[in-house]
């Protein structure tokens, strides 16, 4: 049965209909078409799947879409301000924080949070903060100086 799902996702208010099973994952990607944030595992190891909630990060795929109800859900479509890039998006490409890209929306999610919590004060900080974000490239010192940047 079909639940009523009332969300501001990057700052449009959805009024949905969905599966009460449903993860804000899929939501995002297969309802919505957001499809910056990865599928990954699916279960909880990668952090390809990162997003804000409230201004906090959540692995989307653990996260069922109804929990959002009058939320505020920030993915990596919604950084950005128009045309310029968030100064972590910049970042990245500035340190080259990426290799094949699958890994970064989520880094960058994460990221974000990492400052804004208070976790970059040193790379070793940074380094435990980012541990659920996995990247196969082995981009991580890269992805480190990069926070550090916009960390000063
Ligand atoms: Fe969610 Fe891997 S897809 S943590």
């Amino acid at each position: 049965e079909q639940m009523p799902l009332n969300v501001t996702i990057n700052g449009v208010k959805q009024n949905l209909k969905i599966e009460p099973r449903v993860t804000l994952l899929d939501l995002l990607r297969e309802r919505l078409q957001l499809t910056g944030t990865k599928k990954g595992c699916d279960h909880g190891q990668c952090g390809a799947c990162t997003v804000h909630i409230d201004g906090q990060r959540v692995n989307s795929c653990l996260t069922l879409a109804v929990t959002t109800e009058g939320k505020q859900v920030t993915t990596i479509e919604g950084l950005a301000h128009g045309e310029e890039l968030h100064p972590m998006q910049q970042a990245f490409l500035d340190h080259d924080g990426f290799q094949c890209g699958y890994c970064t929306p989520g880094q960058i999610m994460s990221a974000v949070c990492c400052i804004r919590e208070g976790h970059a004060d040193s790379p070793e900080e940074i380094r435990e903060y980012m541990s659920g974000n996995i990247c196969r490239c082995g981009a991580y010192s890269n992805i480190v100086d990069a926070i550090m940047d916009v960390k000063q």
